[in-house]
C-alpha cells in the first residue's frame, strides 16, 4: 500500500488547565488564571522548550499575554541549548481584528508572526506590518495545515507549543495535528453549559475520537499534571 507524502509540520504540543468538570474557562471567557503558581511556572518551562508559541487572538486578549519568558533562567537555558533567547510568538485570527494595544506588541519577546485571512481590514494590516510578519490566506477560513507548513518551511519551527484557546485547539484536533497534550486538572468546579471545555463550547462531534497514551502524571499543590502523547495505531 502506498501512503501520500506527509507535508512537513512541527511537532505540536498543547498546554491547558481545566477544572474537575472539564471547563477551561468560565461562560464569560474570563482570564484562565485558576491554576497554581507551580502550574504557571510549568507552563513557562514548556513554552521555553519550543521554537514558537501559538495562541488564538481571543486568548491573547483575555489573558493579556506577552508570550515572552519572564524567567531569565529559562532564557539562559534556551541559549545554552543553542536556541534564540525567546520562542517566536504566533497569533491566529480569522477576522484579522487584532487590537494594537495587546501586551504582546509592547513587551519583550520573540519576533511576532500573525496568521489571518484577507478579511483583515487594510487599516489593521498597515498598523501591524511594522510590528509583525503577516501571512494572510485567501478565503474566509484559516487553513491550519498551511499555517503549520509555513511555520516549518519559512520560519524553521520544528516544535510548536499551542497555549489555546479552545477554538484554536478544536481546529487543530479536527485536523488531527496535536501530538502532545499537557493538562493540569485543578480542584475547582465552574459548572455552566456554555463554559468551554478543551474542544470549545458544546458543538459537533469530531469526525472520530482521538486517543492518547499517558506519559507522565504528577501531583503538586493539590493539582494533577498529566502529559499524554497521541496514539495513531
Ligand atoms: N484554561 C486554559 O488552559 C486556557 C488556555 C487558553 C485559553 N483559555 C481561555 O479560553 C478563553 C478564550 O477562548 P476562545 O475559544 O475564544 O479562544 P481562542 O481559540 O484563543 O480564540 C478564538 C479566536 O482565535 C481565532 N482563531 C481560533 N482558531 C482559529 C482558526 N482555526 N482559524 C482562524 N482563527 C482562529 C479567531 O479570531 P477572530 O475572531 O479574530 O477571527 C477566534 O475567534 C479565554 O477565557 C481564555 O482565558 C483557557
Amino acid at each position: 500500500m502506498t501512503h501520500a507524502p506527509q507535508t512537513p509540520r512541527p511537532r505540536v504540543e498543547v498546554n491547558f488547565a481545566q477544572t474537575w468538570d472539564a471547563k477551561i474557562s468560565t461562560r464569560a471567557l474570563t482570564p484562565s488564571d485558576f491554576s497554581s503558581s507551580t502550574d504557571k511556572h510549568r507552563l513557562l518551562q514548556i513554552r521555553s522548550s519550543a521554537d514558537a508559541v501559538l495562541v488564538g487572538v481571543r486568548t491573547a486578549i483575555a489573558d493579556r499575554m506577552t508570550l515572552g519568558l519572564r524567567d531569565p533562567d529559562l532564557r539562559e537555558q534556551r541559549m545554552r541549548r543553542g536556541q534564540p533567547e525567546f520562542p517566536l510568538r504566533i497569533l491566529a485570527s480569522r477576522s484579522g481584528l487584532i487590537p494594537l494595544d495587546l501586551p504582546v506588541f509592547h513587551s519583550e519577546g520573540g519576533p511576532i508572526i500573525i496568521f489571518s485571512t484577507s478579511a483583515m481590514p487594510d487599516r489593521v494590516r498597515a498598523a501591524l506590518e511594522p510590528r509583525a510578519t503577516l501571512h494572510l490566506q485567501t478565503g474566509p477560513e484559516l487553513r491550519m495545515a498551511e499555517v503549520l507548513e509555513i511555520l516549518t518551511s519559512q520560519h524553521g519551527v520544528q516544535h510548536l507549543v499551542c497555549e489555546g484557546g479552545p477554538t484554536l485547539l478544536r481546529s487543530l484536533l479536527a485536523s488531527d495535528m496535536v501530538d502532545v497534550l499537557n493538562l493540569t486538572v485543578c480542584p475547582r468546579i465552574f459548572g455552566g453549559r456554555t463554559a468551554p471545555t478543551l474542544s470549545g463550547p458544546a458543538g459537533e462531534f469530531l469526525s472520530e475520537s482521538r486517543r492518547w497514551r499517558m506519559e507522565r502524571m504528577e501531583t503538586l499543590d493539590g493539582e494533577c499534571f498529566l502529559r499524554y502523547a497521541r496514539t495513531r495505531d
